[in-house]
């Protein structure tokens, strides 16, 4: 069944049919890539099968063929419509057998997958099968260390700005310290990130190592005696529980303090334009390597422009935080 209106290719190519998953922890914009690689492979002729439940799905063969129709209207929608898990079967030998013969059994010439660093580990392990992959990241996390973006980033920290403000209205209403615990798993670009957008006094992310007298209590002191009376401290939960820092700090300075974990919010929501708007073009990515034979490949964003870099060659790569921002974090808040 061909239901472009507009084929572009599809002579050039052995790609006639994909799949497409999302996995692990969801990320807004995730239904908007979904969107993306369905259309434009219907535009280039190949027809989309989406499995529904990530890895999980793919091991069960819980599929559902998805036209154009079906991705309508998802682009604004928070969540991943084709639904996700995390599988501890798939990471076995056998898991990974059984998703190859899924692959097989329904066609699949390669695998579109949507997720974060699990996710495309997974996609190198089909790769190394002689599954065709094309990995998409998307995490709120942003620590997919070959692309400067994931997929989610942004919308999460438009979340956790807009929590942050309220909270400072009512930490300065009653003169308190207001302790934000934010997502980021081992990573600290979603805290580093929304603590400059909202002026924390303290930022604690695990890539920076800190000692609680010094960097919390001893910045604190200094603030109140510069006429400070309420201070916002976001904690990535990579570094510290925000309950145990804010029962610290009220100990140790007399100030009343008050945690708040922003979890699963961080995750939901209509995504940013940056979200649609990157949903859209790493998806088109996507399927153009694919049309232009090049299989293995995971999308980035590298200064500024998506492209596609060999997958193997992207699990390799190291983030690391940027050490200036850390720096220039400081800077602002005294
Ligand atoms: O990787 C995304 C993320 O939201 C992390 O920030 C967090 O640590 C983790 O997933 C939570 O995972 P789960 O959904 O399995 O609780």
């Amino acid at each position: 069944m061909n239901q472009a209106n507009n084929v572009e290719t599809s002579q050039e190519n052995n790609i006639k049919t994909i799949g497409i998953l999302t996995s692990g922890g969801d990320a807004p914009g995730m239904n908007g890539v979904i969107r993306s690689v369905t259309r434009t492979a219907i535009n280039y002729g190949i027809k989309v099968i989406g499995i529904r439940r990530g890895y999980y799905g793919l091991l069960r063969g819980d599929v559902v063929e998805l036209d154009a129709r079906s991705v309508s209207d998802k682009s604004r929608v928070g969540g991943t419509f084709l639904m996700t898990a995390r599988s501890q079967t798939f990471a076995t030998a056998e898991g990974l057998q059984q998703a190859c013969k899924m692959a097989q059994v329904f066609d699949l010439n390669a695998l579109v997958t949507i997720g974060g660093d699990g996710t495309m580990r997974g996609a190198g392990d089909l790769a190394k099968l002689n599954v065709p992959v094309i990995h998409i990241p998307a995490t709120i996390d942003n620590d997919v260390g070959c692309t400067d973006y994931t997929i989610g980033f942004d919308s999460a920290l438009n979340t956790a700005i807009n929590c942050v403000d309220k909270l400072r209205d009512t930490a300065s209403s009653h003169e308190r310290c207001s302790v934000i615990e934010v997502m980021g798993r081992k990573a600290g670009y979603l805290a580093l990130h929304v603590g400059i957008a909202t002026g924390a006094e303290i930022i604690l992310i695990p890539e920076q190592p800190f000692d609680r007298d010094r960097d919390i209590i001893g910045k604190i002191l200094l603030s109140r005696n510069r006429g400070k009376q309420h201070y916002i401290v976001v904690v990535a939960e990579g570094a510290a529980g925000g309950e145990e820092i804010a029962q610290y700090i009220e100990t140790n300075t007399g100030t009343e303090a008050r945690a708040t974990v922003l979890g699963y919010l961080q995750r939901g929501g209509s995504p940013t334009y940056q979200d649609r708007y990157l949903a859209s073009m790493f998806g088109i990515q996507a399927v153009k390597a694919l049309v232009e034979n090049r299989v293995n490949r995971v999308i980035v964003m590298q200064q500024g422009k998506v492209t596609d870099l060999d997958l193997f060659e992207g699990l390799e790569i190291k983030k690391t935080i940027d050490a200036d921002n850390v720096k220039k974090a400081n800077m602002l808040s005294i």
